[in-house]
């Protein structure tokens, strides 16, 4: 995983597969279908790399033939928060690697005019405090969602909350940094910059619209 002192709150997964399938989902003639798988498998293998450090606690088992001491991932269970609409396409990817995994969602827009976000849903397991969150996007543009997102995942109780995103824009994550320094961010790309309209250059284009199909 490559850091950098420019940001330091930022982790980008350099594996090979993961660079070769951005570049693919940066395409604009990959189809939705193509995308949708991309957006899974990358975000499978980006939670492969997130989840690098968790702790694991001895645990025994019994094979066929005898009893041995096994370990397994310890206490804290993690949970799965995708901002609507287009982080849902990260979730079942990640699902297939920790399948006990809960979810929550959170339900964000950008307003067009001003971009900043409005809240329209907010559901994540009760016993906030105990887990450990993957809020996922796989775009970190203005940073407005992230800042927002966050914030709602701390005000239900949440202190352990990484984020999870593909494309990041270099003023999202400073934004999301100032705001949330706790909050480490994992990302397939840094970009360059964002336009007047708030898309990430050279980016992909409208996340959730590639990955649903709608414009
Ligand atoms: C996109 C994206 C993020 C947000 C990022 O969602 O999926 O949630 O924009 O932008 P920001 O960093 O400037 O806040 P959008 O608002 O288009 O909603 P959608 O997923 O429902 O299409
Ligand atoms: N949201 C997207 O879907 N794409 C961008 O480039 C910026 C925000």
């Amino acid at each position: 995983m490559d850091t950098t002192p420019l940001f330091p709150t930022l982790r980008r997964v350099a594996h090979p597969l993961v660079q070769h399938k951005v570049t693919v989902l940066r395409d604009k003639r990959t189809p939705t279908k193509i995308f949708k798988e991309l957006v899974d498998e990358i975000a499978m293998l980006m939670a492969y790399e997130a989840t690098a450090d968790l702790l694991l606690e001895p645990v025994t088992v019994e094979t066929p033939l005898e009893t041995t001491e096994g370990r397994q991932v310890s206490g804290k269970k993690l949970t799965l928060v995708p901002i609507l609409r287009a982080g849902l396409g990260m979730v079942e990817g990640i699902l297939r690697l920790v399948p006990a995994a809960r979810v929550g969602h959170i339900g964000l827009y950008r307003d067009h005019d001003t971009l900043e976000p409005v809240d329209y849903y907010f559901k994540v397991p009760g016993d906030a405090a105990e887990r450990d969150f993957f809020l996922l996007d796989p775009m970190l543009a203005t940073g407005g969602s992230a800042v927002s997102a966050v914030a709602s995942l701390k005000r239900a109780g949440a202190t352990r909350i990484r984020f999870l995103c593909l494309v990041a824009a270099p003023e999202g994550v400073r934004r999301l940094a100032d705001a949330h320094p706790d909050v480490i961010v994992y990302c397939a790309a840094l970009d360059r910059e964002l336009n007047p309209q708030g898309y990430i250059l050279p980016g992909l284009g409208d996340a959730g619209d590639r990955l649903f199909g709608t414009r």
